[in-house]
């Protein structure tokens, strides 16, 4: 698949077609989860779980912005044993399935959540692995209308309409620094050009979705190493902020290593004084 392609074709879609997704293509999904499907801590296990139609009634409430509940639509739930990073994995895992969805002509939007458990009893889980992903899919409404998601904040969510939209994202500018938190000087010449495979995975965080559309996290080069910066935002809470982390090394990865091979992340704090503010955080970093 080109990543790079369809990280520029996704979007959040939001209303969908009443046709359900066919066995077919859950089975493909299934087949690639189970052979192919990247992922970030490969040790932890982690289980994909399909909820049809009508799930949208049980959600309600339990998932999704305050107030506002995507259209009916297919959804996925994964599951995963309790581990350090079992967030950063699980956002890492669905953005690679939703890319592989994209390529497939399914639409899909992110859900948050607060209570695992209460999407369990909602949807009838047993299980004791604990609910770190749900995602909505299915065939997108074909309209030249979109509906369009003016997010202030958690609470202040007006819907509109509007065509032929598209959310604003991070640009390269302000999102990635060189030696130190801030410092812009030298870090074109560092990312070289759009052939570049930094230019081009750089490129790719920055049509990352994450919660809200706040894209709380940045970058640091510092020689050789990609440092990834988690920013604190008074919005996003840990677990969804988790979620954008290993959204954001997906489409780092993926894009790079389809131009200079495999990619590995590490996971943690990183050594080296980056002259960051206090509330932001190394938390990964890779080498190209
Ligand atoms: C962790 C996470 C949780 C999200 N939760 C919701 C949600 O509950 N409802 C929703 O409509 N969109 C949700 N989104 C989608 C974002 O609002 C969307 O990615 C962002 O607005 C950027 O738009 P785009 O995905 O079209 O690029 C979520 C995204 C992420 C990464």
């Amino acid at each position: 698949m080109d990543y790079n392609a369809m990280i520029q074709n996704r979007k959040s879609v939001r209303e969908f077609q009443d046709t359900k997704v066919p066995e077919s293509i859950l089975d493909k999904i299934k087949q690639y989860y189970d052979s192919g499907c990247k992922k970030l801590v490969p040790s932890i296990h982690t289980e994909l779980h399909f909820f049809g139609c009508g799930s949208r009634e049980k959600l309600k409430g339990a998932a999704g912005y305050h107030d506002f509940m995507i259209g009916n639509a297919d959804y996925f739930v994964i599951l995963s044993d309790d581990a350090d990073f079992m967030m950063e994995n699980a956002g890492f895992i669905a953005e690679d399935l939703i890319l592989h969805m994209t390529e497939w002509n399914l639409g899909s939007c992110w859900l948050t959540f607060e209570d695992g458990e209460e999407i369990k009893k909602a949807l009838a889980i047993e299980s004791d692995k604990r609910v770190v992903a749900i995602v909505a899919f299915g065939f997108e409404k074909k309209s030249s209308k979109r509906i369009y998601l003016n997010i202030k904040s958690m609470s202040k969510i007006d819907i509109d309409v509007k065509r032929g939209y598209y959310s604003q994202h991070l640009g390269i500018d302000g999102m990635v620094f060189s030696g130190k938190w801030g410092n812009q000087t030298g870090v074109y010449e560092e990312i070289g050009d759009m052939d570049h495979p930094l230019w081009q995975a750089f490129y790719a965080v920055s049509l990352s979705p994450s919660y809200l559309n706040r894209q709380p996290y940045g970058f640091v080069l510092d020689g050789g190493a990609v440092v990834l910066i988690s920013k604190s935002d008074a919005y996003t809470d840990q677990n969804d902020q988790k979620l954008n982390l290993g959204i954001v090394m997906l489409h780092f990865s993926a894009v790079a290593a389809q131009m200079t091979g495999k990619l590995t992340w590490t996971l943690g704090s990183y050594e080296k004084d980056l002259g960051l503010p206090p509330t932001y955080k190394a938390v990964a970093y890779c080498r190209l």
